[in-house]
Order: structure tokens, then sequence, then C-alpha cells
């Protein structure tokens, strides 16, 4: 191999640089958001003396077959889980506890109109990153007159430390944001500035403005917040950096992207997460939620945050899967979640190219020593192999000797890596088209025809769906598959990209307690 490693040899033999393909990963687990430089030369690497059982590469194939069999989703289980998502949702609306969709309330009963106006704060904590935003709204004619925003990356170790580090981490992100705040933007005389509170784990909402945590998900595990209102955490984070902002709404990603889709588009009915979580929201009549019978609001409609990342009915799991759920920090929990979404994709197949490398000799007699390690292979790295179209697969190899530590792959073992990569990409977007296809049938069933009979728009955001071409293509197919070609061609599933944070604001100033005085 030339001393050019980290190029990907086109047919003409000119090199490309990995970059271009934009397939280069953050820091963060399966995160795709930033794009970082990577080293240029192949690593050396320490072999374990762990000896695999020696034999050809086609000792693999039984696994592959297995896994192609296992992960398989044709049409009937596709339509299978598409009705069992429409049901769990049922159940998860007649009752707390019914159902692994939580299908909670979000206190959302009025959406975005255009006329929204004045200075607002949107706060995103989901995931490897937050962000802080602000906007001008300008009213029906202006709409967004200006909006400006940053984004850092959230320390591991406060992944797993306490709720007061988490938080005064970004409450002093968002004081050194609003120093920042320059002329363009104008809040009236004797208002405080007010915030969307993007907060993207499973929060029982008890209000509008506030809401208590119920579990962590994606990696976090900070002592002390599950069972407490998050907003009271900020608050208190806030009041410690000598802040006075209000927090006017707090939101789910998935709500705060459909209240941002559907400020330009009211065709907009569902909106859906795929990025390192997954989760999806709809707008829902008050009538259909026998759990909420004492609640009334002032549209008839709401949006619901189904939860669906715990959605677990009839899915095709393998022992992949499995395992990698018992080890995990919430088994048993968020099994939809794990099959697939952006933090997990990566590290199934991990597991699936180690077990391979034991049994079979995929990349020779031993097992390299870092593909034992858990989420060591990330999403991102999926991608950047399954982009690999050369004869023979080229940047397949580079990236298993950057990031498992493979030094030779023969062409036959990097054929089944990437087909690995496939059928796992493949189950995913699949699995994903029929969850939204369950909503929308779900929707249909309730009012004929203001679903499939009518234009209508699934508002999609994340960063798996937007970097992943396959994981899109997959997923589209699959609810093209189910709908059949007529009822499809009415769905259309448009990516609004960092939606949620202009949703965010856009909820914020809804809820302004100043609201009657713009
Ligand atoms: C959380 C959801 C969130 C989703 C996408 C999931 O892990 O439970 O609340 O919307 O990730 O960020």
């Amino acid at each position: 191999m030339p001393a050019t490693h980290h190029l990907l040899l086109c047919p003409s033999s000119a090199p490309i640089p990995l970059s271009l393909l934009g397939l280069e990963m953050s820091a963060a687990v399966g995160s795709f958001t930033a794009l970082v430089p990577q080293p240029a030369t192949r690593r050396r690497v320490a072999w374990a003396t762990r000896c695999s059982v020696a034999g050809s590469v086609a000792a693999a194939s039984p696994i592959l077959k297995n896994l192609h069999l296992k992960c398989a989703t044709p049409l009937p289980v596709l339509r299978h889980i598409a009705d069992a998502m429409a049901a769990d949702m049922r159940a998860g609306l007649a009752a707390d506890g019914a159902s692994d969709l939580k299908m909670i309330l979000s206190y959302v009963d009025s959406l975005p109109t255009g006329n929204e106006k004045g200075l607002f704060y949107a706060l995103d904590l989901g995931g490897t990153n937050f962000r802080v935003l602000r906007v001008q709204l300008g009213g029906k004619d202006n709409r967004v007159v200006d909006t400006e925003f940053e984004q850092v990356s959230i320390p591991q170790e406060l992944m797993h430390g306490s709720t007061e580090e988490l938080f005064d981490f970004i409450a002093s992100g968002l004081a050194r944001f609003v120093a920042k705040e320059g002329e363009k933007f104008r809040l009236p005389q004797g208002r405080k500035r007010e915030i969307g509170f993007t907060f993207s784990f499973p929060v029982k909402q008890t209000s509008i403005d506030s809401g208590i945590l119920i579990k962590w998900t994606k990696g976090f595990a900070v002592s002390g917040t599950a069972g407490k209102d998050v907003v009271a955490c900020l608050n208190e984070a806030l009041k410690r950096q000598g802040m006075d902002m209000r927090v006017s709404a707090l939101v789910n990603d998935a709500v705060g992207t459909l209240a941002g889709a559907r400020y330009w588009d009211d065709d907009v009915m569902v909106a859906v997460i795929l990025g390192t979580g997954t989760n999806a929201c709809y707008i829902e009549h008050m009538d259909a939620i026998p759990k909420l019978q004492d609640l009334t609001t002032g549209s008839g409609k709401t949006i619901i945050n189904t939860e669906w990342g715990a959605f677990s009915t009839g899915l095709p799991l393998t022992e992949f899967d499995k395992d990698m759920d018992k080890e995990s920090i919430n088994p048993g929990e968020q099994i939809f979640e794990k099959t697939i979404s952006g933090m997990y994709l990566g590290e199934i197949v991990r597991r699936v190219l180690l077990k391979m490398a034991e049994v079979s000799a995929l990349f020779g007699d031993y097992v390299p020593d870092k593909l034992s390690v858990p989420f060591v292979l990330r999403t991102p790295d999926l991608c950047a192999m399954h982009q690999d179209d050369s004869e023979d697969l080229e940047a397949v190899d580079l990236i298993l000797n950057d990031t498992v530590g493979v030094t030779r792959s023969s062409p036959d073992a990097r054929k089944i890596v990437a087909e690995v990569c496939d059928t796992i990409v493949k189950r995913g977007g699949r699995l994903a088209g029929a969850g939204i296809v369950g909503i929308l049938q779900k929707m249909e069933q309730d009012s004929k025809g203001l679903i499939f009979g009518k234009r209508t728009v699934v508002a999609m955001d994340g960063g798996l769906y937007e970097h992943y071409p396959q994981y899109r293509k997959y997923l589209k197919e699959s609810v093209t598959e189910l709908l059949g070609s007529e009822a499809s061609k009415n769905v259309i599933i448009e990516h609004t990209k960092d939606g949620s944070g202009i949703g965010a604001a856009l909820l914020a100033a809804i809820n302004s307690k100043y609201s009657t005085e713009v």
C-alpha cells in the first residue's frame, strides 16, 4: 500500500481523500455532527495473544447467512411491525403503563402560525452535543429575521457525573452565548429573556414548562436527575450563574422538530428523529386519548410524544442485539432504538465481526484487540465503508485498520464486512420506515382520508438520516412497499435540519409570559 493511506483510490488511480466523501467522524459515539481530521498514517496494531480457530474466511459464511435470515424484513414482517406500532400507540393512549409506548402529552396545543414575534432563545440537550440558539422572529411577513447558534460537545465525564455538574455546564454555556448578543437582536425593555428548552430524553411533562425525567437514554447515566423536574434543575443552575431567564417551554426534540417544520408547512403531521437516538411524535385529537379525558385544549388537538424508542413488539432480533442489550446500561429498554438508531448500528456490526473473527480467519489467525472494545466501531464508520464501491473495497480496508486495528484484510473478508454493514443498516432503515407507516396508519384509521388522501409531511431530523444515504434509501423503500405507490406519493418525508431549535424558540414565543403584549 502506498503512503497515502487515508486516501481511497478511484478507478483512474487519482486519490480521493475520505473527507471529500464527507465520511470522517466526530469523536462522539455514533455522532455524525462534526468533521474532525483523522490521522494520516496507518497505525500499527497490537495483536491479541488469543488465537482464533484457524480456518478460512469462508468459515464466516454460515454466520453471515444466519444474520441475513434473522435480520430479514420482508413485507409481511414490515406489515406486522407497522400494525404492532399502531396497536401499541392505541394501548399507550388508553392507559399509562399499558404499552411500551408512553404516548406522552406534550402540552403543546397551539402550533406556530407565523405570527410569532420577538427575541427567543433555545437550549437543546439531546445527545453528544448541546446547542444554544437565539432567534429574532418578525411575524407573518418577516418570519425568522435573524438567528445565531453555537454548539458544544458534552464531555464524556459529564454524561456520567452529577445533575448539578451537567446543568452547570449547560447554564454556563448559555451565559457565555447570551453575553455575545449583538444589536440586531432586540429585547423590549423590562422583559426577561425567554427560553425554549429542548430536552431529548423521556420526560413526563407536567405542563408546557415543567416535566419529570423518567430515565436517561443514549448512554447518559447522570446521577440524581431521574424523578426530578428538569426545568427546576436548569433554573437552579441559571441562578447559580446569576442569570435571570425564564423557561417558557420544555419540549422533546421530536416535538420541537414538528413545531419548527409546521411553521413553514401546514401539512406537517408527524416528526421523526433518527440520530444518536430515535423518537417520533404526531398531532393527535384530544378525544382520541382515553387516558386524558379530563383535559381539554382550545384547539382540541395536541402533540403526542410517542417515545417509540421503547417499542419492541415483533422485532427481528439476533443474538448480537440481545447480548448488546444485556450488557447495556439500560437492559430490556429502548429495544427499537437499539435496533435502528445511530448510537447502536456500529456496535451491532462490531459484535458480528468479532464473532466471525473468533470462529474463522476473517482477519487472519488472530483477533485484533480493538475489535473487542465496545462501541469502537461507530455508525459513521459503517457509513464510510458502505460508500466504498471500489472493486477491492479499499476504503473498507482502511477503515478496518483505523478503527478496529485490522492490519491486513483480504478482498473476500472486506466483502463480508460490507455485507454485514448492509444487513444491519438495511434492517434498521426498513424497520424505521415500518414505524412511520404504523403512525400514519393509526392517524388514517381515526380520520379517513386526512392522511393518505392528501399531502402529508413527515418532518425528519437527525444525523443518521441526514448522512447515511443507504439508510435513507432503505427507509423510503419500506414506506413505499407498505403503502403502495399511490398512497406513498402523498407521504412526503422531508428533512428539516435542526428544526427543533427554532421549533423550541417558537413554542417559547407561543407560551411567552408576555404573549398578550406582543
Ligand atoms: C429519547 C427521546 C429522544 C430521542 C431522539 C431517545 O433516546 O428517549 O426522548 O427524542 O432519543 O433524540
